[in-house]
């Protein structure tokens, strides 16, 4: 048993192992499969692409960090584009296209469907990403600013109702990891970006696999090639 900040405070050695865990496999291939998903979305998609090395630029610049690239939060907030390319990712390519629910107690949902104690309700996450009736007719787009405030241009959520996008699922079962997701995906995009281009190797085939993660089947295989003329471009004031 260990303790936890005082006599009162203690939480079992087996729900802390347990715990740990299901943060390592809640976290681990969900945030590495999304980022696989978005490099090669952007490998597909050289505008976006162009946006994010620019934003990651103007936000990070290049130099000046004696060859450390530590990001703050700040930085890391202040990235709106990549964060919209990011969750526009995720809504094509969940890195859990299912989810499964059990039903505990007879109930009635909100559109009046009758649910019955033991029953499971599977909703599928991939698929409610590409309706038309939620996204428009340019549903099958990647297309990040679609998450952009037109006026503002910051990434915004606001404009659509909360269980719409169901990537981290919604309301009270949102992932608890969902912050530290974005954290992690953003400092890997934009620092891997900023220096490398992630070019796919020509013909290998990318396919999704169908699994409980939304794997690709054949893997995703890279060339990184440096960037070019990288001191020059970063020239741009912060
Ligand atoms: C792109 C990355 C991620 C995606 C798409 C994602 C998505 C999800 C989804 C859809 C759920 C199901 C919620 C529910 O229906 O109850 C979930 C649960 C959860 N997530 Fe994430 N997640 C990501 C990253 C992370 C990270 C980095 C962590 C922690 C470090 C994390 C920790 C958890 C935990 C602990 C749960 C609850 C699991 C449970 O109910 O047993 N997730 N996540």
């Amino acid at each position: 048993m260990l303790q936890m900040g005082g006599d009162t405070a203690t939480i079992e050695e087996e729900f802390l192992r347990d715990l740990s865990l299901n943060f390592l496999l809640a976290g681990r291939d969900t945030t590495a499969l999304a980022l696989c998903w978005f490099f090669w979305l952007l490998a597909n998609h050289p505008n976006v692409e162009e946006k994010v090395v620019a934003e990651a630029h103007h936000v990070i610049g290049a130099g000046n960090r004696e060859g450390k690239l530590v990001l703050t939060r700040s930085e890391l907030n202040r990235m709106h584009y990549l964060h919209a390319a990011l969750t526009e990712s995720l809504r094509l390519y969940p890195s859990l296209p299912l989810d499964i629910k059990h039903i505990v107690m007879d109930d009635i949902l909100p559109d009046g469907t009758h649910v019955k104690k033991d029953d499971k309700l599977v909703y599928a996450i991939h698929a409610m990403g590409r309706m038309e009736s939620i996204w428009g007719s340019d549903c099958s787009l990647f297309r990040p600013e679609r998450w952009l405030d037109p006026c503002s241009g910051l990434f915004s959520e606001a404009h659509l109702p909360p269980f719409h996008y169901l990537a981290f699922n919604a309301g009270p079962r949102t992932c608890i990891g969902k912050d530290m997701a974005y954290v992690l995906m953003k400092t890997v995009a934009s620092t891997l970006l900023l220096h490398f281009r992630v070019v796919p190797v020509r013909g290998h085939k990318v396919v999704p696999k169908l699994s409980i993660t939304l794997y690709m089947k054949y893997g995703l295989l890279v060339t990184l090639e440096p960037r070019i003329g990288l001191a020059k471009e970063s020239q741009v004031e912060a």
